[in-house]
């Protein structure tokens, strides 16, 4: 989605928010601007297209001023151009504004100004606000530039973080949150705002994340005063220590972020269990867990509610905790949830899985069962993410900052955190043995090292095969039981990044309709690890070879029966059939990756696709 960079200090304003657009790139977007203070009027470039041709177009405005903003948009209202982008310009020139998210009443709010006599230049609903702060400047002459701000942030609705700066207010930037993030990061003598902390972090480790429904005025002179939007009160500012370092969010040595966060899945599946996980002692400490056992185990029941990859993360969940904790789960997108008037009660416990933290149909849903009065427990990545703020409790997943857009080792984290909750409330509630229990979390601690033979026994093979299917046109992903959401996600990876049509099914399902599509042009991933209905999974081989599909075929080593009717075979180490998602993802991580990368597509930024989706 939308990212937005601020600065105002001592350094080159033009290179922090460039570089800072850049840290933003894996949001996803289709054009972006710049624009810097003047001696009296705005320096300011917008094109359609990357930072790059931004770049092309503004390179003069390099070290001209110290203070500035830019903006990467993500089209909503209004097609990719340079007209549409941002920032924005008021009718008289003087305020420039970037946003993040959709002012939903734009359309009455521009009937009203049309009438008035503004006119506007671009589609969009930004421009709509900032020519509604000059409405609030006109009205009133006696009225301060923060005032105005917060004047026509009562008037709209909907979501935005924006940033404004006024040309008669040299040197001041006024900030405001609605459900899109924003954070401030505090320098010494400088201060930088941005989506997240990815563009700043290099230069402080202080910041402040606003929250829902404040803004801030952020000058040298006054430092950061921050308000509450809907009153003016002051509000106390939380300053946080950020935990990430600048060589985190770098590629290391690797061609594109998702192959480097593929590599990085033995650390952070061991991240996301180190201190939790006491195999010696047969103990799972999560915090958020701990403190709510009760909660959980009298729950009528929980519900997972998620997006993309974290649903098919949910899906896991459900079978982990209906299997070991034998508490009824329910697993809903959350965009279905929000709007359907489900049936919530006090007795819910409803689990909201996000990487981002960000997702605004997750958290919208999150915010409809908090209001029900259900337990809210939030599975997030990003720390101090708007739905890890809102939720009763939670477990972070710690797999450090995910950059490439389509979710990898985010994925296998949030599948560590639901094995280690279910394996908690199972042996809490006495559901599950102490010996299997004791079993169950030595094999989810040899994982990590699993992983990594993984990685490295694949690897080459898994390239070698995506030569062959560079030019496939559609894809069949089957599993069963636990490894049917591994052929959901599997599929969703190799569409969202190699733009080949590809469905996940399970396997039995195949019967009920896809069999149709089946012939020698039909490629057909199978992960049939022995543990887990392998028997059936050879009939359902049976079935395809006999219709001539080419399968590709995911097994633990020394498999043969799969293995001597597929036509590609890629080996994978044994581990409890629960945890053996985790182990598959990676072989269909690397088959997605390598196939898009040979199709000469923008693996790190697909089209279409953000990394935070704020907007629903
Ligand atoms: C797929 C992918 C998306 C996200 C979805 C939810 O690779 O990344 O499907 O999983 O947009 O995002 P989060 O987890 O941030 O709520």
């Amino acid at each position: 989605m939308c990212g937005i960079v601020g600065y105002t200090g001592f350094q080159d304003a033009y290179s922090v928010v460039i570089n800072g657009l850049r840290r933003l790139e894996y949001r996803g977007y289709d054009s972006a601007g710049i624009v810097l203070d003047g001696q009296g009027a705005f320096s300011m470039a917008k094109t359609k297209g990357k930072v790059d041709d931004l770049v092309a177009v503004s390179e003069e405005m390099k070290g001209k001023a110290t203070v500035g903003m830019g903006h990467t948009r993500w089209a909503t209202h209004g097609v990719p151009s340079d007209r549409n982008s941002h920032p924005h310009l008021s009718n008289n020139g003087k305020i420039a504004l970037v946003h993040n998210g959709i002012i939903e009443n734009y359309d009455t709010i521009k009937i009203m100004l049309t009438e008035k006599g503004f006119t506007f230049q671009s589609e969009t609903d930004t421009e709509v606000l900032v020519n509604l702060i000059q409405y609030f400047m006109d009205l009133n002459p006696e009225t301060d530039f923060p005032s105005a701000v917060r004047y026509a942030l009562n008037e709209v609705y909907g979501a935005y973080a924006i940033t404004v700066m006024h040309d008669d207010f040299p040197g001041l930037l006024v900030v405001g949150r609605l459900g899109s993030p924003l954070a401030i990061g505090l320098g010494e003598n400088e201060f930088f705002i941005a989506s997240d902390a990815s563009p700043f972090v290099e230069f402080t480790k202080e910041a402040i994340y606003l929250e829902e429904g404040h803004m801030a005025t952020i000058s040298m002179e006054h430092g950061v005063d921050i308000r509450s939007i809907a009153d003016n009160a002051r509000i106390e500012p939380a300053i946080q220590e950020l935990k990430f370092s600048l060589e985190q969010i770098e590629k290391g040595g690797y061609e594109h972020f998702m192959l480097k966060e593929i590599f990085e899945q033995p650390k952070s599946v061991h991240d996301t269990m180190r201190g939790r996980l006491l195999v010696d002692t047969g103990i799972i400490k999560m915090a958020g867990i701990f403190d709510h056992l009760e909660r959980f185990n009298n729950a009528g029941r929980i519900i997972i509610i998620a997006c993309g990859t974290s649903w098919h993360a949910g899906l896991i969940g459900e079978y982990l905790i209906e299997e070991f904790a034998r508490i009824n789960v329910e697993v809903e997108y959350a965009s279905e949830f929000r709007y359907r008037n489900p049936i919530i009660s006090e007795k819910d416990v409803v689990i909201a899985i996000s990487q981002s933290g960000e997702t605004a149909d997750t958290m919208a849903a999150l915010k409809l069962a908090k209001e029900r009065g259900a337990f809210i427990y939030g599975i997030c990545n990003v720390v101090d993410s708007s739905i890890a703020r809102i939720t009763d409790a939670g477990s972070y997943t710690h797999a450090g900052p995910e950059i490439g857009v389509a979710s990898t080792k985010a994925f296998t984290a949030q599948l560590t955190v639901l094995s280690m909750i279910a394996l908690k409330l199972g042996k809490h509630n006495g559901t599950l043995g102490n010996a299997e229990f004791m079993s169950l979390i030595s094999e989810l601690d040899a994982l990590p090292n699993k992983i990594e033979e993984t990685l490295e026994n694949t690897h080459e093979i898994v390239k070698e095969i995506s030569k062959d299917f560079v030019n496939s046109q559609n894809f069949l992903y089957l599993g069963r039981g636990y490894n049917y959401p591994s052929a959901l996600e599997g599929a969703l990876k190799l569409k969202e990044i190699s733009y080949i049509h590809a469905e996940g099914y399970p396997a039995a399902e195949m019967k009920h309709g896809p069999i149709a599509l089946i012939d020698e042009n039909m490629p057909i991933v199978i992960i049939a690890p022995k543990k887990g209905h392998y028997d059936k999974i050879v009939s359902n081989v049976q079935e395809i070879k006999a219709r001539k599909g080419k399968v590709i075929a995911v097994v633990n080593k020394g498999d043969v029966q799969v293995s001597s009717m597929s036509d590609y075979v890629i080996e994978i180490p044994e581990t409890s059939e629960c945890f053996s998602p985790i182990i598959a993802a990676l072989p269909l991580q690397l088959l997605a990756y390598y196939i898009a990368v040979y199709r000469g597509a923008n693996v790190d930024q697909p089209r279409n696709l953000a990394k935070s989706v704020t907007v629903e």
